[in-house]
């Protein structure tokens, strides 16, 4: 289960941080439940993860109000809505139990639209910010709308929400309440955990408190977690499922489980093979063990050599179980411990995960183009490009002119050298430019 469900707290006072936001959203309902609100709708803004969403619903929680969730996108919804915001006159009001609750009790509902700034986008300027309007003047119920940026919400028609309700803004939450927060979780998870990590992780979320739970989520798949695991933060959400399929690999003895997470990583057998290459040294301490997945590794590779020869993609599914079920069984017994991983230096220069696919093929689409070629042919003639670039700045530097290709299409075929050589060709270019406007007569 998802940490930040499991820990969302169900209370304000468990909300951590925005102490003066919560004192107003207190005050107003407070306002609310004796029948005399100042305003009738409150607009929550702030980050991401900060505890808008939460905060609105533990409110809901804390006075036994019924919440219904708006969601202007959706017509019939709008129509429910509307009804039950105008309703809340008389003393007794239905609940969805079907139970009458009186509202001089406070039995009042509240109703929460979340993401209300991406309202016009979503559903139009008539199901949108007019119908809020709208419905916040007439409403008998309290109103909270949520966004993350509060001018997106008050521009063009939302400016009347400006006089219609009350702002409340989210502000980051604090390092040290969340370095608690964390360590509260680490306790009740029974996980031990090194102060310094979980000081680097709520440094690095920058007040967002749901990428720190997320962050450290992410790192307790053991009970114990040292300090240096803060080398795993700096990587975004993909890199880091690679490198969490990676450890399941390289850890595992078992041919199954290592290809199983080759499958469910689903990324293509010819980046995987990189990630693997570059971090079995890492992991496999044993010479023995060492040389045997080098052995499976290249014979994977020799299986995606005739994949992209023969263009036949059956022989992919043969490449990936040796680079992962061979390699993982290539050792002879289990490497314990925490074992930090390398991004693979060939890739590194460039922005990785889908990009890369997607810069493969543009690559591609160019050197077909030039060559007039499809770019499916094209593809095979990348390797032979690389091969020729390795060893030859000046033709990788022309080829980039030539074929108009961006840094990160030209790192695809030289690797880590593609800024110094982008810079060559952007020299290059400039001085053909000015002979060419010398030669011209
Ligand atoms: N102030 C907070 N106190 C405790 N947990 C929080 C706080 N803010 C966020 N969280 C955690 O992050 C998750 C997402 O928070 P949410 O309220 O949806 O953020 P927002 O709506 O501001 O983007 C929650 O489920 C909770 O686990
Ligand atoms: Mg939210």
């Amino acid at each position: 289960m998802n940490w930040t469900e499991k820990y969302r707290p169900k209370s304000l006072k468990d909300v951590i941080g925005n102490k003066k936001a919560k004192e107003e959203l207190l005050k107003w309902a407070r306002e609310w439940q004796r029948g005399n609100p100042s305003k009738k709708a409150v607009i929550l803004y702030g980050k991401p993860g900060v505890g808008k969403t939460t905060s609105a619903y533990a409110l809901a929680n804390d006075f036994k109000w019924e919440v219904i969730e708006m969601n202007a996108s959706d017509e019939r919804n709008r129509e429910a809505i509307m009804r039950i915001a105008l309703t809340g006159a008389i003393n007794e009001t239905l609940g969805i139990d079907g139970v009458y609750r009186s509202s001089k009790e406070g039995a009042r509902r509240l109703i929460i639209l979340d993401e209300a700034d991406n309202l016009y986008e979503k559903a139009g300027d008539f199901g949108g910010k007019r119908a809020i309007i709208e419905t916040i003047k007439k409403t008998k119920q309290p109103i909270v709308l949520i966004a993350n940026d509060y001018y997106e919400l008050i521009k063009g028609v939302g400016q009347e929400l400006k006089n219609l309700c009350k702002a409340i803004e989210f502000k980051k939450v604090s390092k040290t309440e969340i370095v608690a927060l964390l360590k509260r979780i680490c306790q009740l998870e029974g996980i031990e955990a090194d102060i310094a990590l979980l000081d680097a992780i709520a440094t690095r979320c920058d007040g967002d408190v749901r990428s720190a739970i997320n962050d450290l989520q992410s790192l307790a798949y053991q009970k114990k977690l040292t300090k240096d695991m803060a080398s795993y933060l700096g990587y975004r959400d993909r890199e880091r499922e690679i490198f969490m399929a990676l450890r399941r690999i390289l850890k595992s003895k078992d041919m199954r489980t290592a290809i199983r997470e080759a499958w469910r990583l689903d990324e293509s057998p010819d980046n995987l093979i990189l990630w693997i290459d570059e971090n079995i040294p890492a992991e496999y301490k044993r010479a023995d063990d060492l040389a045997k997945a080098y052995e499976f590794l290249s014979r994977a590779d020799v299986f995606l050599g005739r994949t992209w020869r023969r263009q036949y993609y059956g022989l992919w599914s043969y490449a990936t179980e040796l680079m992962t079920g061979g390699v993982a069984v290539a050792k002879k017994g289990e490497y314990r411990g925490f074992t930090a991983y390398h991004f693979p230096k060939w890739l590194r220069s460039m922005a990785y995960s889908r990009q890369y696919r997607q810069v493969r093929l543009n690559l591609a689409k160019k050197i077909g183009k030039f060559m007039h070629c499809s770019s499916k042919k094209a593809l095979d003639f990348i390797p032979a490009l690389q091969k020729i670039c390795e060893n030859n700045d000046d033709f990788a530097a022309r080829i980039a002119i030539k074929l108009e290709l961006s840094l990160e299409e030209l790192a695809f075929l030289v690797g880590d050298k593609a800024n110094e050589i982008y810079k060559e060709a952007e020299a290059l270019k400039k001085k053909e430019k000015q002979s060419l406007l010398f030669n011209f007569k």
